[in-house]
């Protein structure tokens, strides 16, 4: 039985490949660039892009279960094709898929729902590892870190439990038509996770806590584009309910408990280190 995975050389679906990896599976990994993939021996490493269907010709072929995301294009796009996209697996005989939940559902949701594929949307909260891409590097080489609104809550999700759990639904079936928010052990507030981090790395980080306009300011000089920032913005600013809730899906699905931040900072620790 082989597995397909979309996004494999992504944050989570880098792991959703090792999950699967260690659960005895055969996988195959779709990526625009094999010879950048850097994927572990024994995945079948296969080229093509989700925004054009002609690329993906054989690649749903033998497949049991397919994990996808739901963009295309460094960006985060949404599927240009997403009901193509989900025609190609039906034919193939793909059984099972889960879907990487982005910012909103669109067309690949909508053929999943209406197409035979049993299949689970796996909706997480805020990734741990955006401490790694937001953080490390000021952290590192000023010991500070500059923020917008230090007393949000967030119940934030090790990425590494949000690939358990699409590799758990997708071996083991029986997760059909269910959305799974996915979220941490625990809420914790800015300041505490700067805390923690500090803690874990051995030497002090000094938080900054930067006005709106600011934080606007910094996340243009960091590259984002104006979309991205406003949704920050809102995400940050305003986050919904679900965002510092925490669920125990990590644990009901995978049979065990979810990893907090304090273990995702000692993991982690090296990159924050001068
Ligand atoms: N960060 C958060 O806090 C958070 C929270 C909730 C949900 N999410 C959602 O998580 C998703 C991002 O996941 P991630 O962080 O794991 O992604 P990521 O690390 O940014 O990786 C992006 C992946 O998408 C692949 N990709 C992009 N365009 C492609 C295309 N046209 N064809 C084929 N593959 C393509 C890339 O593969 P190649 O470059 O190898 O082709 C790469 O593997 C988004 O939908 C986001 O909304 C994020």
């Amino acid at each position: 039985m082989t597995f397909l995975v979309t996004g494999a050389t992504g944050t989570v679906g880098r792991l959703v490949v090792e999950e699967l990896l260690a659960a005895g599976q055969q996988v195959r990994a779709l990526t625009r660039n094999p010879a950048k993939a850097a994927l572990p021996e024994g995945v079948e490493v296969v080229a093509g892009d989700l925004a054009r269907l002609d690329s993906l010709a054989g690649v749903f072929d033998g497949v049991e279960a397919a994990h996808f995301i739901n963009f295309a294009g460094d960006d985060y796009t949404p599927l240009p094709d997403g009901a193509g996209l989900v025609r190609l697996a039906a034919e193939a005989g793909v059984r099972r898929a889960t879907v990487l939940g982005g910012r909103a559902d669109g067309e690949l949701e909508q053929a999943l729902a209406a197409s035979g594929i049993e299949w689970t949307l796996l909706h997480p909260v805020e990734f741990m590892s955006n401490t790694l891409r937001w953080w490390a590097h000021t952290v590192r080489t000023e010991g500070v870190i500059k923020e917008p609104f230090g007393d949000r809550l967030s119940a934030l999700v090790h990425e590494r439990d949000i690939a358990a759990v699409a590799a758990t639904v997708l071996v083991e079936g029986g997760h059909g038509g269910r959305t799974y928010t996915l979220t941490g052990p625990e809420a914790i507030t800015l300041r505490e996770k700067v805390a923690i981090l500090a803690a874990s790395i051995g030497s002090d980080v000094r938080f900054v806590e930067l006005t709106v306009d600011e934080a606007r300011a910094k996340w243009r000089d960091d590259g984002m584009g104006e979309e991205t920032v406003e949704f920050l913005v809102s995400a940050l600013g305003n986050t919904p309910e679900e965002g510092y809730t925490v669920v125990p899906t990590v644990r009901e699905v995978t049979g065990r408990d979810a990893r907090g931040f304090a273990q995702w900072a000692s993991e982690n620790a090296a990159a924050f280190q001068p």
